[in-house]
């Protein structure tokens, strides 16, 4: 949960409930006291079973450190394992845009008096046990895009004031104990895209006539209801891609307007007593563009027969299993099997040499170490059955409305669910461009990137539907580099940069790190004898030129195991047996002199579990100074 945007203004404070919080502090806010109050009032009446939320008694919010207020216009919010109720003083927050408190255990009602938050854009409370009924007062909402409080156990029906929610784009309230009809009225909300009604106990007629005038509406979702009347005859709108009232009570035919979409990618009404025939011309009379696919469900109804031609064209899917036509016709068996339920899962991970990042690091697929940005998300109603013909469509959807390269955007597992909806594990990654790339996304990037998701502002299209963020996973790199602390000499980001760019070579060797540097001239036949330079560092041994070479077989191709940071890395082999990891600059990526030094006594001084310590550096002069800085890590 947030509240305003943007801390110009005294009363902008940010206040998140979230299992990673980042704790970023503007120093002068003064929070209005109403503000405060209210907080505290909101607090009173949660459980906290973690003790989360125990400093939220003494000072300001946005000065004193109370977990999970942020007073800097970043969001954020997840599962904390709150119960207890929400407070009506709720509504005294005035300057709330995000009310987030997704997926926790908040019982009792939904205050009224969140009706009153005028400027509210995202009001989320799935996933919590939330009973009683619908406010009308949600209705009141002048400026509400998303409207999302599925699966909780909300009884009585949909008030009327919800048609005047009329910046409402996504409508969710599935997986509750709605009842009674479908207000017509709703049709008069002008923005809504997505209608999703399942898993409630809605009756009587399915979609009301003035539905047709929702001219944006791309999906609606009545499944598992108890509507029993026949599909009104009213055309809905043309953007419509998907039409799902399976598993109701529906009696009569189908609508001919059914064959008369042209954006159609998915029609369920399996599990009716729908009869008559099944017009061809709803698969007939369409021109399937590029990926677009028709998939039509109609098992388990009283559909008789098939009028017209049963020749499917390319990329229609057509389920027909359990009607009486599918008893006593052998020209139908194509699509009398019913459909195949071992849903396809997916597990990738990406496969690189030998070597292994150390964790939390992990290889991009053009393998390279980095940290990544670790997303649970969930799409509610996918328009299709077979994840794996649109993994391209939807990697290329996300990185593009991420802002990333589709390299960058990696699907480590996806999972069917009840439903159906589609679980994936998602993996985000730093880009790798050259050697100097950064190996973890920089706080700034990590905070734009969990924005997206938390604020639903990332595409969706009329194929994947909607979606859910289940959790955004903070793996360590990121806990370090996101909390900033002014006063130490050293900040933990650059501390953070320098570990990252050793650890990412120390792969299978375990032993020390030796630093060489070597100035020397184009043909190092020619070259002169070696000065040292003037660097004493306890236990730490300078080297030769020759000596790296011998080691690394002349840096061969062969000795290579690996690319990053600060150049090439070579595995050799010291005269004594040592076996280390030699690391090579990239000619024209030189280091001053200044930083080099800097550079060999802060890693002499680097102690870290995952960080080979300093064995040595080398350092050698020749009179036409082409510098190559080497590093050698074991
Ligand atoms: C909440 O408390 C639990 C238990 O003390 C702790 O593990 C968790 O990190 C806390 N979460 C936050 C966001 O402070
Ligand atoms: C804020 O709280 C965190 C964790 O509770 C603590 O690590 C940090 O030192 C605190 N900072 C200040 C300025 O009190
Ligand atoms: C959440 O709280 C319940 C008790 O209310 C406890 O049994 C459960 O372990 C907690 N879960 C987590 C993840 O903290
Ligand atoms: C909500 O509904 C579920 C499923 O019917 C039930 O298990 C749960 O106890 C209910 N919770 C409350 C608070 O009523
Ligand atoms: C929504 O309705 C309000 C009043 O009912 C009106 O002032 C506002 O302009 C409408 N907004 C849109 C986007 O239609
Ligand atoms: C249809 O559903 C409505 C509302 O649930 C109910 O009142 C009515 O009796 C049902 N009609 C039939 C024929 O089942
Ligand atoms: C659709 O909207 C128009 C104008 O608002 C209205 O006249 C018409 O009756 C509506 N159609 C239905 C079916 O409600
Ligand atoms: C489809 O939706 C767009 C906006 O998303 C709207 O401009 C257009 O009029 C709609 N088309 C139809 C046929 O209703
Ligand atoms: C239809 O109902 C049966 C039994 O209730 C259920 O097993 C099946 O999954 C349903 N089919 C669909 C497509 O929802
Ligand atoms: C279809 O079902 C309805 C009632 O559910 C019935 O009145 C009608 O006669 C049936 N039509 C056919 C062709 O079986
Ligand atoms: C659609 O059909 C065409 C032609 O058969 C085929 O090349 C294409 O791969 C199909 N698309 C999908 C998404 O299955
Ligand atoms: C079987 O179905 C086809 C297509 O609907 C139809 O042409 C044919 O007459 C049917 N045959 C029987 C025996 O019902």
């Amino acid at each position: 949960m947030y509240l305003s945007k943007g801390c110009k203004c005294e009363e902008a404070v940010l206040l998140c409930l979230c299992f990673f919080c980042y704790f970023l502090f503007a120093t002068a806010l003064i929070t209005d006291p109403t503000e405060v109050d209210a907080l505290r009032t909101i607090k009173g009446s949660l459980i906290d079973t973690n003790g989360n939320l125990s400093n939220w008694d003494r000072g300001d919010p946005c000065t004193s450190n109370w977990t999970g207020v942020m007073c800097l216009d970043t969001t954020h919010l997840l599962n904390m394992n709150l119960s207890g109720t929400l407070a009506p003083e709720i509504g005294r927050l005035s300057y709330l845009e995000v009310l987030d408190f997704m997926w926790n255990d908040i019982t009792g009602s939904i205050p009224k008096e969140i009706g009153f938050i005028n400027p509210l854009k995202l009001l989320l409370l799935n996933g919590n046990q939330l009973t009683g009924e619908l406010p009308e007062e949600l209705g009141f909402l002048p400026f509400l895009i998303r409207f999302q409080i599925d699966q909780n156990n909300i009884t009585g029906p949909i008030p009327l004031s919800f048609a005047k929610l009329n910046t409402t784009v996504h409508f969710l309230l599935d997986n509750n104990k709605l009842t009674g009809e479908l207000p017509s009225e709703l049709s008069e909300m002008p923005s809504l895209k997505i209608l999703q009604l399942d898993n409630n106990n809605f009756g009587g007629n399915s979609i009301p006539h003035s539905y047709a005038n929702m001219s944006k509406l791309i999906k609606l979702d009545l499944s598992f209801n108890q509507f029993n009347e026949s599909i009104p005859t009213n055309k809905l709108s043309d953007n419509i891609t998907t039409i799902d009232l399976s598993n109701n009570d529906l009696i009569g035919t189908i609508p001919s307007y059914f064959s008369r979409l042209p954006r159609l990618q998915k029609l369920s009404i399996a599990n009716n007593s729908l009869n008559g025939s099944v017009p061809s011309t709803i698969w007939q009379d369409r021109i399937l563009n590029g990926s677009e696919m028709l998939h039509l469900d109609m098992q388990r109804n009283q559909f008789t027969s098939i009028s017209g031609s049963t020749n499917l064209p390319p990329n229609v899917t057509l389920w027909l299993e359990g009607n009486p036509m599918c008893s006593n016709n052998n020209t139908l068996a194509q699509f009398c099997g019913s459909e195949s339920d071992s849903s396809i899962n997916g597990n990738f991970s990406v496969s690189c040499p030998t070597q292994a990042c150390p964790p939390p690091y992990e290889y991009t697929v053009d393998c390279f170490c980095a940290a990544p940005l670790v997303v649970n998300y969930r799409l509610k109603s996918p328009g299709f059955s077979d994840f794996r013909t649109y993994m391209n469509a939807f990697q290329s959807m996300m990185s593009r409305g991420l802002k990333i390269h589709i390299i960058q955007f990696h699907i480590n597992k996806f999972e069917w669910e009840e439903g159906p909806r589609l679980g994936m594990n998602l993996k985000l990654f730093p880009m790798y461009v050259d050697d100097n790339s950064s190996h973890v996304f920089n706080t700034s990037e990590v905070l734009r990137l969990r924005n997206l998701f938390l604020d639903f502002d990332l595409p969706t299209n009329d194929l994947f539907g909607p979606f859910e963020l289940l959790d955004f996973i903070l793996l360590d790199p990121y806990r370090d580099v996101t909390v900033t602390s002014p006063s130490s000499g050293i900040s933990k980001g650059a501390l953070a940069g320098i570990v990252l760019g050793a650890i990412a070579f120390v792969v299978t060797f375990s032993a020390t790190i030796l630093v060489l540097r070597l100035r020397l001239r184009d043909t190092p036949s020619k070259r002169t004898k070696a000065s040292r330079v003037s660097i004493k560092i306890e236990g730490i041994r300078s080297f030769y030129y020759e000596e790296m070479q011998a080691a690394t077989n002349n840096f061969s191709v062969s000795a290579r195991i690996g690319q990053g940071g600060y150049g090439r890395v070579f595995k050799g082999v010291l005269p004594d047996g040592t076996v280390v990891a030699i690391k090579r600059a990239q000619e024209g990526s030189l280091q001053g002199e200044k930083e080099f030094l800097t550079e060999i006594e802060l890693l002499s001084r680097l102690h870290h579990r995952n960080l080979v310590s300093l064995i040595g550096y080398c350092d050698e002069e020749g009179e036409q100074f082409i510098q190559k800085n080497l590093l050698l890590f074991p």
